[in-house]
């Protein structure tokens, strides 16, 4: 064989996983494929899937499901989309394949779908179609507006169960009403709306349940969930014993908690759209409901002998008239008398206490099941589709399946489901058949006739329109005169007694007179999934389903917008004497209308099978199971369904999934796939009535053929996984080993390059070593010859020299005297004396007495001639500044330098009066004539004339003066009048005190015992402290030949009259500005504060 390495695509291609079906099958998946098809080998097939949690299995493309009646694992979204978008048959079997299929043929194809679920109460129905509805809730388009529509739909799930379904023997959650709902979707597949028929509610639970069974939740949730207040409201009573309607031996079940269900319902009816308004209204009925049945009857008798009832205990009545807005009387009334009206004549007849029994339960059940029927109209009225589009439609019929009970238990009810069930069946042959049918035209293949049972006939016998036994009954109940349930029965003997279906022991010449398993009061009938034995009590009252009139108008009038319309039949304005439909006929319409609807569809079935009768998990009851198989026509289903062939295939898949048994089409068929189908088969030699090749599939008849293929090619595979496995390891090692020996290749070459590199280095380095010892060696070689050749040169030069010298000395000695050297030094010295004087003439400073510059010494031994150079250079510029000066201003420079030598670092206040030239007369006495008599009075020169402060010796405040100095005299005068206050003599004057610091205060001592001392001295301040001092100081030296004693202190003491007081000056405060302020602090202290 040759082999061509794939490309890595194509490898990924071969990879990919084809599963299907026929892949880890437990038992067979599909029960088409059973080998040998009897009930046994179904049965233990079911039991065997059961066992491994494979609660799914197919007849073709029908799902039976079986109740596992636990929670397992193949809900979740990854199952979803696992199974989204896949072949059916492509994954085990599962409730998500056939919705798939039946929402992808809707959307892509545009067929129009229904799934049909049925099985016994408790087989899982309900489930079923809800996981339908999710599972095609979560594949479809999403969406804000898509997502309300789904969550509507979804909600109305909720609100429908707990209105009607019920706790029963067999189901906790049972359904007590068929439901049958549309989903509508745009072309796109996203969800529009839906809509919901209801069928049959059995109202008769309402008033009576049988024994371990409940009223629907509703009755419950509400008094368990529901708060005291709204409890209040609906005036009911937490207590469940306190309501007839309640059955009390199974008030609570295990595991339901009504009162959370209460909020969910609640939450759901909002979410479908229910008002507020409503929803009150609809548990206003319900408590009205439940408290009917608390109203008891006393029987009473009347003089006429006529019976007649009452009402025990009013009150209940009063509640619920003030409940629902009924008049008292007039719901009184209703309980009492019934009337007949028949062509304007009225007819009123009393009612006797079992009379107003059945008419208070007929209310219940009534007010009951319309309501039931308002909330399913109500909530199609918010979930119907929004747009007049043309939509696609999705039907989930979840109906109650056969019911059959034990010893004639069968009554009008179940006589009503199984009817249901054989149009059903019908229409499943029906559409089997005619799919089977036309697959096989579409294929090209010869159409053999299939033997099926056909239930046409049964469905006769009950709805034909004269003969049928609705009819008859109908007939039987509007017949006038005595009517019973005994008198139907003879009918349906007259009429019925030769059909094949129909068994009774009525007739005498029935032929069952003798079969005592039969009572007289039943009649039988063959059902195409079993014999059901009905007892006829009860029929024509079921179907008569009366209500009296005077209670539907006594609705009618209540002052309740809800009731009202539920009883629109009680509005006098529209008497219609004409009898109402009975049960029976209305149910056979709906019957008809469904199954029309349900033909325009593709069907898809499941059946749902109830394990055991112990709501248990992981058993099965083969006993039970085998019951059911037989009523549901499982087998049936099995045999139309590979009448002609019972497994077919597209021929790619099949090809796809065997091509390894033959040569010439593994591992890759060139051709078209039927071709490669064709060369197969023969290869394999399988005889030609075992298959049929149409245009697309190949057919096979037998399902052993398949299992044939099947093992064929488990055992090839087994074969190709061993070659496969080989090859494997062949091509893992050798790719090892050729990788090994490339890395070791490559190692081997990196650790020589490293060595090498290594043991070059080396060798370098030690090159370097080696050169480096020659090469300093020759260096230090060549440097002793060259120092040595060097110090000969120097050598020799310092001999040329020392020779030359001798030479020079020899040669000029003759010259030289003995004071040559002498002269030269003092030569040399000349020159440089004269070099400095140059040098000094052109460095001269400025001829400003106080320029400090001087030029730098040049040479040490200049240094005293330096110095005293600059000293009389100094002078001589002073001398000549000097000169210049006139007499005047010799004058003031003297007493500038007086001052400087009286007042120079003694007093703060002289630095600032260096700059003041000084001027003596600032009063010019002469010019102004207020100071012509004062002028008058001094007739000497005025050396100075000012304006002092004079200090009041009390107080220390300051007034203004005139101080004058004579030559021989100090005067103070008035500064404004000019009168001479004082007049001291020079001579008079001792002292002069004054401070260190910046202040013009100064103290004139007098001499002690002088005219002028009488007062004491004086203590002046003036601005010109200074000029003063120094001009009082040299007049008085030039008039007395005598120094004026002037004393510069802090503190010194003055003569004040007798006392002598302290003047002291302190750093006083800035508060007065630059001021000093004097003050008298007592007899003894001035104190004078300098700023
Ligand atoms: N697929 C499932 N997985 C787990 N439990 C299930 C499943 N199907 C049904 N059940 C259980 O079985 C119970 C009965 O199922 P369901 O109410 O669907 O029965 P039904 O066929 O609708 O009965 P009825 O005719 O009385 O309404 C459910 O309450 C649930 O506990
Ligand atoms: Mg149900």
């Amino acid at each position: 064989m040759k082999w061509r390495i794939l490309t890595s695509e194509e490898n990924m291609a071969k990879m990919e996983v084809k599963m299907s079906l026929l892949d880890n099958m437990i038992g067979v998946g599909d029960m088409v494929l059973l080998e040998p098809l009897n009930e046994d080998s179904f049965i233990n097939n079911l039991k065997k899937r059961f066992d491994h949690s494979e609660v799914y299995t197919y007849i073709g493309s029908v799902v039976i499901s079986i109740n596992p009646y636990r929670s397992l694992p193949i809900y979740t979204p990854e199952k979803v989309e696992e199974y989204r978008n896949r072949n059916f048959y492509e994954l085990s079997p599962h409730i998500f394949a056939l919705s798939d299929e039946a929402y992808r043929s809707l959307r892509d194809q545009d067929k129009d779908q229904c799934i049909l679920i049925t099985g016994e109460s408790g087989a899982g129905k309900t489930e079923a179609s809800k996981l339908v509805m999710s599972y095609v809730a979560a594949v479809c388009g999403k969406g804000a507006e898509v997502n309300q529509v789904k969550e509507q739909l979804l909600q109305s799930n909720p609100v429908l169960e707990a209105f009607g379904n019920a706790k029963t023997v067999r189901n906790d959650n049972s359904s007590r009403f068929g439901k049958y709902m549309d989903i509508e979707f745009d072309f796109k597949g996203d969800p529009l709306g839906g809509v919901i028929s209801n069928y049959l509610l059995e109202k008769s639970r309402v008033v009576k349940q049988p024994r371990g069974e409940r009223n629907f939740h509703i009755f419950y949730q509400i008094l368990s969930g529901a708060s005291e207040d709204f409890l209040c409201k609906l005036k009911l009573e937490r207590d469940f014993s306190r309501y007839n309607y309640l059955g009390l031996d199974s008030a609570k079940v295990n595991g339901v908690d009504d009162a959370a269900n209460f909020r969910t319902v609640r939450n759901a009816m909002q979410i479908v759209g229910f008002m507020d308004h409503e929803t009150q209204s609809v548990f206003e009925v319900v408590a009205a409901v439940l408290k009917l049945g608390n109203i008891e009857f006393k029987p009473e008798s009347r003089v006429n002998g006529l019976d007649e009832s009452k009402i025990k205990d009013k009150n209940e009545l009063k509640e619920i008239c003030e409940l629902t807005g009924i008049d008292q009387s007039v719901l009184e009334r209703a309980f009492s008398f019934r009337t007949v009206e028949a062509k304007q004549e009225k007819v009123s007849t009393t009612l006797n206490v079992a009379q107003a029994y059945y008419a208070r339960d007929a209310l219940a059940k009534n007010l009951y099941s319309r309501l039931f029927s308002w909330l399913v109209t109500r909530i199609n009225e918010s979930i119907k589709a929004q747009t007049k589009v043309r939509k696609k439609v999705m039907g989930v019929l979840d109906i109650y399946g056969f019911e059959i009970f034990e010893n004639a238990d069968n009554s009008f009810e179940q006589f009503i489901i199984n009817y249901c069930n054989e149009k059903l069946q019908q229409i499943f042959i029906e559409l089997t058949l005619k799919e089977e049918q036309e697959e096989y035209i579409r294929e090209g293949i010869e159409w053999t006739h299939i033997e099926y049972f056909n239930n046409a006939i049964i469905c006769d016998l009950i709805e034909n329109n004269q003969t049928g036994i609705l009819a008859m009954l109908d007939e039987e109940c509007l017949r006038p005169g005595t009517v019973t349930d005994d008198t139907f029965l003879e009918k349906l003997n007259q009429v019925c007694a030769t059909h094949q279906h129909f068994e009774s022991r009525m007739s005498k010449c029935s032929r069952f007179l003798n079969d005592t398993s039969l009572p007289h009061s039943c009649f039988r009938i063959q059902h195409y999934a079993g014999k059901v034995m009905y007892q006829v009590e009860g029929f024509v009252d079921k179907n008569n389903d009366l209500l009296y009139r005077d209670l539907s108008q006594a609705m009618w009038k209540a002052n309740h917008s809800l009731i009202k319309a539920l009883f629109p039949e009680g509005n006098p304005a529209k008497i219609n004497l004409k009898r109402p439909p009975t049960a029976g006929s209305q149910f056979k319409a709906s019957v008809a209308t469904l199954m029309k609807n349900l033909q325009t569809k593709n069907p898809n079935y499941i059946r749902c099978i109830k394990p055991n009768d112990k709501k248990a998990a992981h058993i099965f009851n083969e006993a039970l199971v085998c019951h059911q198989i037989r009523y549901l026509g499982l087998l049936e289903n099995v045999r139309v369904r590979r009448a002609g062939y019972a497994f077919r295939q597209a021929y790619e898949p099949c090809l796809e999934r065997y091509k390894m048994l033959c040569k010439q089409t593994w591992p890759h068929w060139r051709g078209p796939a039927r071709a490669g189908v064709e060369v197969l088969f023969n290869e394999l030699e399988i005889p030609e009535e075992e298959f049929s090749f149409g245009r697309s599939k190949i057919f096979i008849r037998n399902p052993r053929t398949l299992f044939k293929l099947e093992d064929q090619r488990k055992q090839r595979l087994e074969d190709l996984a061993t070659l496969i496995e080989k090859i494997y390891r062949g091509w893992k090692c050798r790719t090892r080993f050729l990788l090994m020996k490339r890395s070791q290749i490559v190692i081997a070459s990196w650790y020589r390059r490293y060595a090498q590199q290594k043991k070059y280095q080396k060798i370098k380095s030690s090159a370097i070593i080696v050169q480096s010892y020659i090469r300093g060696w020759k260096a230090r070689k060549l440097l002793r010859e060259l120092k040595h050749q060097k110090r000969c040169n120097e050598a020799a030069t310092i001999i040329a020299a020392y020779w030359h010298g001798t030479q020079v000395r020899r040669e000029y000695r003759k010259f030289f005297r003995a004071n040559a050297g002498k002269k030269i030094y003092e030569f040399t010295l000349q020159r440089l004396m004269q070099k400095y004087f140059l040098e000094m003439k052109n460095k001269m400073p400025s001829l400003s007495p106080v320029d400090k510059n001087w030029p730098a010494r040049p040479y040490l031994f200049l240094d005293s001639t330096h110095k005293e150079l600059k000293r009389i250079f100094h002078l001589w510029r002073c001398k000549k500044y000097r000169d210049q000066f006139t007499d005047q201003q010799k004058l003031i420079y003297e007493e500038k330098l007086e001052a400087s030598e009286l007042f120079k670092d003694k007093k703060a206040l002289y630095p600032a009066s260096v700059g003041q030239p000084f001027q003596g007369a600032y009063l010019e006495i002469s010019k102004n004539p207020k100071y012509k008599k004062l002028k008058d009075a001094v007739d000497e020169k005025i050396i100075i004339a000012e304006v002092v402060n004079k200090i009041n010796r009390a107080n220390g405040k300051a007034t203004s003066r005139i101080f004058l100095l004579t030559k021989n005299n100090v005067l103070l005068a008035d500064q404004k009048s000019g009168n001479i206050k004082s007049e001291v003599p020079l001579g008079d004057v001792t002292k002069v005190s004054m401070s260190s610091q910046n202040d013009g205060f100064f103290a004139v001592h007098l001499k002690e015992g002088s005219g002028a001392a009488g007062k004491g001295d004086f203590l002046l301040s003036s601005d010109h402290l200074i000029e003063m001092a120094t001009k009082l100081y040299r007049t008085t030296l030039s008039q007395t030949k005598q120094k004026l004693n002037i004393e510069i202190s802090d503190e010194f003491l003055v003569q004040f009259r007798q006392d002598k007081v302290c003047v002291k000056f302190i750093q006083g405060s800035q508060k007065n500005g630059n001021i000093p302020t004097c003050k008298r602090k007592n007899n003894r202290l001035l104190e004078v504060a300098v700023p």
